[in-house]
């Protein structure tokens, strides 16, 4: 591409592709392979952030393209959700009860994180009958109402208001607080490991204490695992570190390999509610044939290649190396698995180091709620010289930037 026609392209998404920041990463995307982005100009561009989330199994998965390959000629939509048997859906939603814990074996399909979040409030409100919910201080769960509204950042939330869904707010991590948790609430939902909220992991009573507290109070336990499920955190799911068996999983991001999908996936008598009256939960294009065909070739690779494994060994390795950076400018490093916060010691440094480390070739960024913390996510897939490169940069950056 010349330099006027890429300034034509850039010139029209500004123009016409609505903007959410002023200031976007911008790239021109050319293609991207397993850990790398390229521009129209060449350059290469490491992703530490997987897309958010999404390619744990890398960009362009060579198992992926096949099954779209595949797929595509034999059908796209057919029918919507629920209706027809699609045999890509059918496989995925038996794998993923395979890989669930408990009896937690019925998946809901969907095509983003949100939208599996809105429907798993509307689960947790119809099982129970009740209509308050509880929700953590520093979560995100998405950005339509119903998801919003489980989030507690004014900044986020104050343009929107009223969001018009009953939620309290407790302290993330803090099981003595769990007593607040009472017989009016539905459902409270939890990130595992808290991504946006500055990559937070609690301390390991907190999980079992709020199963226990849902227990005594029928409320059914969502664990949000949009972005620590399938592998992320060096389990399949995150809530195997704990043993605690939530009532719904509720997935996206990886999942689809790359397409777009998500899933809320419970035990039958609860995802039962969903069909009395008929048709009272339904979508369009959720579960679509090709983001399941794409999503089941991308999770039996990971299977394949034991990547939740892998991630925790490459995680302890990411973690041991960057806490040797720690200091003044680097004030903690923590995570699980292959997710990982770098807090930094305030807001312009942490803004100052993602701009130059994006000069430098790499893709990263600091969550939403919390500007001095860093997070990485980056492939599951990735190399041991592609992992030494990109320590080594983040490593130099620190020193250089300002
Ligand atoms: C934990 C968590 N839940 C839900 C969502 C919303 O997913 P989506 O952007 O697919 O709607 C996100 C997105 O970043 C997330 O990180």
């Amino acid at each position: 591409m010349n330099d006027e026609a890429r300034g034509q392209l850039v010139e029209s998404f500004r123009r016409h592709v609505c903007q959410t920041s002023p200031s976007p990463l911008g790239i021109v995307v050319e293609r991207a392979s397993g850990s790398t982005l390229w521009d129209v100009d060449g350059r290469a561009y490491t992703d530490l952030l997987s897309g958010i989330g999404v390619a744990g199994i890398g960009h362009c998965n060579a198992d992926v393209l096949a099954a779209i390959a595949d797929q595509a000629p034999r059908y796209l939509h057919a029918m919507v959700y629920g209706e027809a048997v699609e045999q890509p859906q059918v496989e995925l939603a038996k794998l993923l009860a395979e890989l669930a814990p408990g009896d937690l074996s019925v998946a809901f399909f969907t095509n983003s994180g949100a939208e599996a979040i809105e429907g798993a409030l509307k689960l947790a409100r119809k099982h129970t009958g009740r209509t308050r919910y509880v929700a953590f201080r520093g979560g995100y769960h998405g950005d339509t109402t119903g998801a919003l509204a489980l989030c507690d950042n004014e900044y986020f939330r104050a343009p929107f208001e009223p969001l018009q869904l009953d939620v309290r707010f407790l302290p993330f991590g803090d099981a003595a607080g769990l007593d607040a948790i009472d017989e009016e609430i539905a459902a409270v939902i939890v990130e595992p490991v808290q991504g946006e909220g500055g990559v937070r992991v609690p301390p390991k009573e907190f999980h079992p204490a709020l199963r226990a507290a849902c227990d005594r109070a029928g409320a059914l336990l969502v664990f949000d695992e949009v972005l620590t499920g399938l592998g992320r955190t060096g389990r399949w799911l995150a809530c195997d570190h704990w043993q605690v068996c939530p009532d719904v999983i509720v997935l996206a991001k990886a999942l689809g390999g790359g397409l777009p999908l998500g899933a809320f996936v419970g035990r039958p008598s609860l995802m039962a509610t969903l069909s009395d009256p008929p048709l009272c939960h339904v979508t369009t294009f959720g579960g679509h044939p090709l983001s399941c065909a794409a999503g089941l070739a991308g999770l039996r690779f990971a299977l394949r290649e034991r990547l939740a494994e892998r991630a925790e060994a490459q995680g302890r390795r990411w973690l041991s190396a960057l806490r040797d950076l720690a200091g003044e400018r680097l004030v903690d490093v923590r995570g699980l698995g292959m997710l990982i916060g770098l807090e930094l010691a305030d807001a312009p440094l942490t803004r100052a180091f993602a701009r130059l480390a994006f000069e430098r070739g790499l893709i990263l960024n600091w969550t939403l709620h919390r500007d001095t913390v860093i997070r990485l996510a980056p492939p599951l897939v990735m190399t041991d010289a592609e992992t030494e490169h990109a320590l080594d940069v983040i490593a130099q950056t620190l020193r250089d930037c300002a």
